[in-house]
């Protein structure tokens, strides 16, 4: 008889603990993984973004990945950095690309040292990413590297498109979730994937955690759009309003254009023709966003996203592992 269970064992204690685990694991490679390196003009300042307080969720989603198909963490700790490596570099360059002066509630690498040195930063994370890759690859050795790099083209593609988008009077938002799916979502895919590929899990097991994790990194992205607007900076460690500023059309940017009449519709426009705002007027926007509706939207297509990821871990065999999931997604 198959036993069947519809009672939960994990509970969000146990996943804190695995997670505080991981991240214990992930800090150590972090740590070590630029030292004894020279010039100390490039490495520093890499260790600098290295150090600070990220979430490590992308690791997690590689470690995770690797023991839902059967598969034990240890397997994958350095694949498991070289995604914080990966994504380390897209942020340092990402920070050039929109002004930011904040990341992770610290200077960003281009205001901290100059715009020279964070190029250069991230080009050479990039390449110590691949180190690290490596070393835990033994099955699904040119897969696994295709994987990683296909996210890594990804990226480039969807912040390319997310600049063009800038100066771009208007928007769909299918192409915004293109955009976003490639941006961010490619990576969160990716790392899923790699983890599945590690683990040497079935075809089935590698497509439907590819799934989990771009629906997942579509939601994210989306949060990441609403938090902008509605997070406290401390808690975000990165300036609000920055996307406004900038004249990102975000999700909630795109949605309130297509809601907004009258005067409401000509401030946003006015957002469109300026390539962004002045943060003095930050406040402003923040309540025509309120006025709109617009808060409200964004939670349900988070929410929608994450269902969507969550559905496609149906397949996974180990009810635990799933209910793992279930509490990272939420
Ligand atoms: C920030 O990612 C970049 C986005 C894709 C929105 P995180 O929110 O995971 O950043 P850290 O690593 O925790 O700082
Ligand atoms: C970032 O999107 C996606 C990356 C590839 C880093 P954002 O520009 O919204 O990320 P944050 O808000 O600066 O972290
Ligand atoms: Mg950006
Ligand atoms: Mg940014
Ligand atoms: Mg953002």
């Amino acid at each position: 008889m198959i036993e069947t269970k519809n009672y939960k064992t994990i509970t969000k204690d146990d996943f804190e603990i695995v997670y505080q685990n991981i991240q214990k694991k992930i800090e150590k490679i972090l740590s070590n993984a630029l030292i004894k390196r020279k010039p100390q003009t490039l490495y520093e300042p890499g260790a600098y973004i290295l150090s600070s307080p990220g979430k490590r969720l992308r690791p997690l989603l590689v470690l995770m990945s690797v023991k839902a198909v059967g598969g034990s963490y240890s397997d994958a700790y350095n694949a498991a950095a070289s995604v914080e490596m990966l994504h380390n570099f897209t942020l340092v360059h990402d920070d050039i690309m929109d002004n930011a002066d904040i990341r992770r509630g610290l200077p960003t690498v281009h205001k901290k040292y100059d715009v020279s040195t964070a190029i250069l930063v991230g080009d050479s994370l990039l390449s110590v990413a691949y180190e690290y890759l490596l070393k835990d690859l033994k099955v699904n050795i040119k897969d696994t590297v295709a994987t990683f790099n296909h996210g890594v083209v990804e990226v480039c593609e969807g912040q390319s498109l997310d600049k063009e988008f800038e100066v771009r009077n208007s928007v769909s938002v299918d192409e915004y979730i293109v955009m976003i799916t490639k941006k961010t979502a490619a990576m969160a895919e990716m790392c899923c994937k790699i983890g599945a590929q590690i683990g040497n899990g079935s075809l089935e097991e590698i497509k439907a955690l590819s799934s989990y994790g771009r629906n997942i990194g579509i939601a994210f992205q989306i949060q990441d759009d609403l938090l902008d607007v509605i997070a406290d900076e401390k808690d975000f460690g990165k300036s609000i309003g920055g996307d406004l500023v900038e004249g990102k059309k975000t999700f909630l940017f795109i949605k309130a254009l297509e809601k907004a009449q009258g005067k409401d519709k000509q401030a946003l426009l006015k957002v469109v023709k300026n390539k962004g705002i002045d943060p003095k007027e930050i406040e402003l926007y923040k309540d025509l966003y309120n006025k709109l509706g617009i808060i409200k939207i964004a939670e349900e297509e988070i929410k929608k996203y994450s269902k969507k990821a969550m559905k496609a871990l149906n397949i996974l065999k180990n009810p635990e592992d799933k209910e793992m999931f279930e509490i990272l997604t939420d």
